[in-house]
């Protein structure tokens, strides 16, 4: 289905589940009825695809992450040179990868990212992929007995340091959708529980919430811009791409505690 917002400005589903690509807007340079297309894009399709954006700078990229809200710092990883707010993401070799496993940004933080804007500086030669999966049909797939299990139960994030707890079926602030929020990256145990007793559910819970058909994956071009939003979906970056150079450039916004 197309959905055409404005002169030029249209709204493309990319797969059932999750993802469509906006097409006839330069980031660089939004107005705000264009920033309301957007807007209402990701909070329908989880994740936002836009191709050709060769006018975004980093102060660009960073005042596009800012119409979201304050930008979130990464606790761990230097930006480059004169901003901090850009997390650099470059190839440190698929041993060191931390991207590597299905997550939502920073979720060991107590307040987690909302929106991530993902910008290619230099996509590798081949392979490099992201994926993204719909952490609401996640949890509207699961059991009416699973659901009920997972009603209160709270889960451990921890990483660089921090630690936080938050509840393992959030609701969008904005939407009021339930989502699965737990993953790979961050999240260790259920709270109360030890490691052993949780992992098998945790297994469980983030293999069922990743399944193929609930993916897009994308293959990156220079000057693709994706962006996600961290309280519905997850993401895993592939590293299938040996010693070849890959740099990336992502703007983070700062979330509100997940309830
Ligand atoms: C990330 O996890 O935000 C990075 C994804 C990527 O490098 O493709």
């Amino acid at each position: 289905m197309t959905i055409t917002a404005g002169t030029d400005v249209q709204v493309r589903k990319l797969t059932g589940p999750i993802a469509a690509e906006i097409t006839g807007v330069d980031l660089a340079d939004l107005d705000d009825a264009t920033f309301a297309v957007i807007r209402s894009a990701l909070l329908e399709h989880g994740v936002i695809v836009f191709r050709g954006q060769h006018n975004l700078t980093p102060e660009s990229h960073k005042a596009f992450g800012q119409r979201f809200g304050d930008l979130h710092t990464h606790p761990a990883a230097p930006g480059p040179e004169g901003h901090p707010e850009i997390l650099l993401l470059k190839n440190s070799g698929k041993e060191k990868t931390i991207t590597e496993v299905w997550h939502s940004d920073v979720s060991c933080e107590q307040r987690p990212p909302s929106v991530s804007v993902l910008r290619a500086i230099e996509p590798a030669e081949y392979g490099g992929d992201t994926m993204w999966a719909n952490q609401y049909l996640a949890y509207d797939r699961l059991s009416d007995g699973m659901k009920r299990m997972l009603e209160g139960l709270r889960a451990v994030h921890k990483a660089f340091n921090l630690e936080s707890v938050h509840p393992v079926v959030r609701t969008h602030p904005e939407s009021g959708r339930k989502a699965l929020y737990v993953n790979g990256g961050f999240t260790r145990r259920f709270e109360d529980m030890t490691v052993a007793e949780s992992q098998p559910l945790l297994r469980y819970l983030i293999e069922a919430a990743t399944t193929p058909d609930l993916c897009y994956r994308h293959q990156w071009a220079r000057g693709d811009v994706v962006m996600w939003d961290n309280r519905g979906v997850m993401h895993f970056a592939v590293h299938d791409y040996g010693d070849l150079n890959r740099v990336m450039h992502r703007v983070t916004v700062q979330g509100d505690e997940p309830r």
